[in-house]
């Protein structure tokens, strides 16, 4: 009989052990061990069948066995335990790992804004023609802006430049006379005031102008100019300037013209044109000979020195070398417009 019941417990035993290596999940773990824990089960039924064995040495010994039976039991449902928690944690730290190689491409090289770059091309230009780069404040003054420019207050070609102003008031200034620069030519302004002549300078930077943005203006854009002031300078210098640029810049099958024009602080004044190698004209900036009040606002004399002065737009000559049909969107940061180029 005692015999019959130890082989019971060692049979049940082994049985449980084996459902509890199997257990692949914790959930099912948990679900078999309730099971073997409670009274009815295999171990709990042959431990409230004991007291029916005659023998107390038989009680004793089937007693012993049956917990030894739930010790080996409950090692084994650690054990488990232990590995399906590990098993548990793995599964969450691979789910959850961030893959850093998921965005890695053969690295790309940018480049410089369209703009930048006609802005340095033009500037290798020029310096190849003699010419060095002088800057200026984009914020600047009513006096370097205008005034000095021959363009006093209530002069009508105020109006052509739609000024964006700035509350700031220098000390001994007046309210209204600080203003984002309309133009590069406040730069004549501080180069004459700051140098002595012969002067040869271009200036390249960012203007402003209260413009609502369209496919051909922008309010905030790039203008270069230049300045030179020499003994006997003359309009045929001005146009041979003109056509060395021009040629250097666009390309041999490239020529230039200038048209009268009218600008406050040229005088005479000129538009020029670049004729494409089809013939076709197009209209890129102003210039003229220096007048003699914006000399004599630069500290120069009009009687000893003479100069001219152009400006064109820099943007212009990246949306024409690019043929860009909107110029805004050189200015959208918009990665599928800046990979073209
Ligand atoms: N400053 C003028 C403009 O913005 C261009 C210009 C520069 C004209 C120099 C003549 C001489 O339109």
């Amino acid at each position: 009989m005692i015999e019959q019941v130890l082989d019971e417990v060692s049979t049940v035993t082994d049985a449980a052990v084996a459902e509890i290596v199997a257990c692949d999940e914790l959930a099912t773990l948990d679900a078999v061990v309730s099971r073997h824990r409670s009274k009815k089960s295999g171990l709990g039924a042959i431990k409230s069948r004991l007291g029916s064995l005659d023998q107390v040495e038989d009680r004793k010994r089937a007693g012993a066995a049956v917990n030894e039976a739930y010790t080996r039991i409950e090692q084994a449902v650690e054990e488990r335990r232990a590995v399906l928690a590990d098993a548990a944690i793995n599964a969450t730290i691979d789910a959850e790992a961030m893959d850093l190689t998921e965005h890695r491409r053969p690295s790309t090289r940018g480049h410089l804004h369209l703009v930048t770059q006609a802005w340095e091309r033009l500037e290798d230009v020029f310096v190849g023609l003699g010419f060095t780069v002088a800057e200026g404040p984009e914020v600047e003054t009513d006096w370097h802006n205008f005034e000095a420019l021959n363009m006093s207050e209530g002069h009508p070609a105020r109006g052509e430049f739609d000024t964006l102003f700035v509350d700031h008031v220098p000390p001994g200034g007046t309210p209204g006379a600080t203003l984002l620069r309309t133009h590069t030519s406040p730069v004549q302004i501080r180069t004459m005031l700051t140098s002595e002549p012969p002067i040869y300078v271009i200036a390249p930077g960012r203007v402003f102008r209260r413009d609502t943005p369209d496919a051909t203006h922008m309010p905030v854009f790039h203008q270069i100019e230049g300045l030179v002031i020499d003994r006997g300078i003359s309009m045929a210098d001005l146009a041979g300037t003109i056509e060395a640029f021009t040629k250097e810049f666009f390309g041999a099958g490239f020529t230039s013209r200038l048209r009268p024009s009218y600008f406050p602080f040229t005088e005479p004044s000129a538009e020029f044109d670049i004729r494409r190698p089809d013939g076709s004209w197009l209209e890129l900036g102003g210039c003229g000979m220096v007048h003699p009040e914006v000399l004599r606002a630069g500290g120069i004399d009009p009687e000893e020195w003479s100069g001219f002065a152009f400006g064109f737009g820099i943007d212009r000559m990246a949306v024409m070398r690019h043929q860009v049909a909107d110029i805004r969107d050189m200015y959208s940061n918009d990665i599928r417009f800046i990979e073209q180029f």
